[in-house]
C-alpha cells in the first residue's frame, strides 16, 4: 500500500474520473500552520503568492491560517478579496501591470505595488492623482544575485526581464522625487523559484544591505523589506520530507538582515506551502511493451502537469494499484510529444492497463497551469476531507 493513500482512499478514488488532482488537506493545514509558526518567531511576515495554487478552498486554507497575499494580476486580487485576504495584507507584483489592473487594485486599496519599472511607477502616480488616492509603492530590485536554479525560474540577474538594477537607481530616484501621488514603502526582491540552498538568502540579504543604505542615503528609507519567494521542496521525498524548512528560512534572513526600528521584512512564499499537498491521481490507458523499452501511458499528460516537459522537472511517481510485483519501464502522457514524460526507467510497481498512478508534488505550479490541448478536459480537485 502506498505511504500516502489508505485502502479506504484508494477506494473512493475509483468514484472519480481521472485525471484529478488530489489535495491532503491535513498536509496542507499542517504545512500553513508551520509557516504562521515561523513568521511569528521571526517577526517576519508572510504573503502566499497565488500564483502557485489558486484553488479556492486552498486559498481560504491559507487566509484562515493567519497568511497574507502576493498577487500578479488583477484576477489574482479579486480572489484573494474573496477568499478571505484583506485588502491590506495584498501586494500586488508583477512585469506587466495593465492600466485596469492598476485602476482595479487601486480601487481596492491594497496594501503595496511592487514596482518593477520606472514607467510603472509614473504610470500608478498618475492613476492614484486621478483618483485622489496616494499609492504605497515599493520597488522591485534585480540585485544580480544567482539563485543556482533552474535558468527559466531565475529571477534576479541582470540579464533577466525583471525589476529595477542599480544603474538605473539614479534615474528612479529622480522620477520619485517628481511623484506626489505615491508612499514609498521600501524594497522588494525576488531571484528565483525553487532554491534548496539556504545560503543563497544569505548572498541576497548582504546585497538588501547595500542597496537599503544607498536608498537611506537618498532620502529614502525602507519601512519594509521584501525577499520574495523562492524556498525550494523536497521533490525526491514528497511523502516523508513534506515540510519545507521555513524556520531555516526565517533564521537565515533574521540572523542576516538586521532590521532597524519600525521596519517589517516580508517573504512571499508560493511552492513550498501548497506542492506537497496535491497529487495527481491517474489511469494507465495502455501499456506499451517496446523492444527497447516499456511504458505505462498515463490519461493525464503534460496538459495536466507541465513542470517536467518545460523545466524537465523531477516528480516522483508511484503506481498505487500494483506495489508487490516490481518493474522497470517509463511513464509517459497522453500528449502527443516526447518531451510529454514523467519518469524514465522508473523502478516501480508493474504496472497494468487501468492501474492508478500517482504524481506526487503537484500542488505548486501544477492545476493552475494546466491547458485544453488537444482540447482535453481540465483535471478537477478532489480534498481529502470531501471524499
Ligand atoms: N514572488 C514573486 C514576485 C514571484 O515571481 C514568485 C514566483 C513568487 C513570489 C513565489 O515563488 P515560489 O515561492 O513559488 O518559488 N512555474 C514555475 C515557478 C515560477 C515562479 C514564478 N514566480 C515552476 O513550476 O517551477
Amino acid at each position: 500500500m502506498s505511504q500516502m493513500i489508505s485502502t479506504n482512499t484508494l477506494r473512493t478514488f475509483n468514484n472519480f474520473e481521472t485525471p484529478f488532482f488530489y489535495y491532503d488537506m491535513k498536509v496542507l493545514s499542517d504545512t500553513v500552520a508551520a509557516l504562521a509558526t515561523a513568521q511569528q518567531k521571526y517577526h517576519i511576515k508572510a504573503h502566499y503568492a497565488l500564483k502557485a495554487n489558486a484553488e479556492k478552498r486552498v486559498l481560504k486554507t491559507i487566509s484562515k491560517g493567519g497568511i497574507a497575499a502576493e498577487c500578479a494580476t488583477g484576477n489574482e486580487i479579486k480572489l484573494a478579496l474573496e477568499t478571505g485576504f484583506a485588502p491590506k495584507d495584498i501586494f500586488f507584483d508583477g512585469v506587466a501591470k495593465t492600466d485596469k489592473e492598476i485602476l482595479f487594485a487601486l480601487k481596492s486599496d491594497i496594501a503595496c505595488f511592487n514596482c518593477e519599472n520606472i514607467q510603472e511607477i509614473e504610470i500608478i502616480n498618475e492613476f492614484a492623482g486621478r483618483l485622489g488616492k496616494k499609492a504605497h509603492i515599493a520597488v522591485r530590485v534585480n540585485p544580480d544575485v544567482d539563485a543556482h536554479t533552474h535558468k527559466f525560474i531565475t529571477t534576479g540577474m541582470e540579464e533577466d526581464k525583471f525589476g529595477i538594477s542599480q544603474w538605473a537607481f539614479d534615474n528612479l530616484i529622480k522620477v520619485l522625487d517628481t511623484c506626489g501621488n505615491l508612499v514609498f514603502e521600501g524594497l522588494h526582491f525576488h531571484i528565483g523559484s525553487q532554491i534548496t540552498d539556504l545560503s543563497v538568502f544569505e548572498t541576497l540579504c548582504r546585497r538588501v544591505i547595500e542597496i537599503q543604505d544607498w536608498f537611506d542615503s537618498k532620502g529614502y528609507t525602507s519601512a519594509n523589506l521584501n525577499l520574495g519567494g523562492g524556498l525550494g521542496v523536497d521533490y525526491d521525498h514528497p511523502l516523508t520530507n513534506w515540510l519545507p524548512d521555513f524556520d531555516g528560512l526565517c533564521h537565515t534572513i533574521s540572523e542576516n538582515l538586521p532590521i532597524k526600528s519600525g521596519q517589517q521584512i516580508h517573504i512571499e512564499p508560493g511552492r513550498s506551502l501548497v506542492a506537497q499537498c496535491g497529487h495527481i491521481i491517474s489511469r494507465v490507458v495502455f501499456i506499451k511493451e517496446g523492444q527497447k523499452k516499456k511504458f505505462a501511458i498515463l490519461d493525464c499528460g503534460m496538459h495536466t502537469l507541465i513542470r517536467p516537459a518545460l523545466y524537465q522537472a523531477h516528480h516522483e511517481v508511484e503506481n498505487l494499484s500494483c506495489v508487490n510485483e516490481q518493474d522497470t519501464y517509463n511513464v509517459v502522457g497522453c500528449v502527443c510529444e516526447s518531451s510529454d514524460t514523467f519518469a524514465e526507467n522508473m523502478k516501480g510497481g508493474k504496472p497494468h492497463r487501468g492501474d492508478l498512478f500517482a504524481i506526487h508534488s503537484a500542488g505548486a505550479y501544477g492545476q493552475v497551469m494546466n491547458m485544453t490541448y488537444l482540447q482535453r478536459n481540465l483535471a478537477p480537485a478532489v480534498y481529502s476531507d470531501e471524499i
